[in-house]
C-alpha cells in the first residue's frame, strides 16, 4: 500500500527506513523523499513510526542511545 503518491513509497518502504534508523518523517524524507511534495503523507508517516516501526526509537523512549546495537531478532 503506498503511503506517498508522490513519489510512490509504499508503507513497506517506509518501514524498512525506519528500521535503519530513520526515525523522524524527516529522516523518512531524507531516505526516500516521501513528504517532501504535497505533504499529504506526512501524517501516515508519523503514525507508522508511531507504530514502532523504528526499533531504535523504543531504545531513545527508555533513555538508551539511539546507536546502540540492536538486539537480534528473537
Ligand atoms: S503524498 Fe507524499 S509528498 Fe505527496
Amino acid at each position: 500500500m503506498f503511503v506517498c503518491s508522490c513519489f510512490g513509497v509504499t508503507e513497506e518502504q517506509v518501514k524498512e527506513h525506519a528500521e535503519a534508523g530513520a526515525c523522524t518523517p524527516r529522516q523518512i524524507a531524507s531516505a526516500c523523499k516521501a513528504g517532501t511534495d504535497c505533504g499529504g503523507c506526512v501524517k501516515r508517516i508519523q503514525a507508522l513510526l508511531g507504530r514502532g516501526a523504528c526499533p531504535r526509537r523504543r531504545l531513545i523512549d527508555q533513555g538508551g542511545p539511539a546507536l546502540a546495537e540492536l538486539p537480534e531478532a528473537a
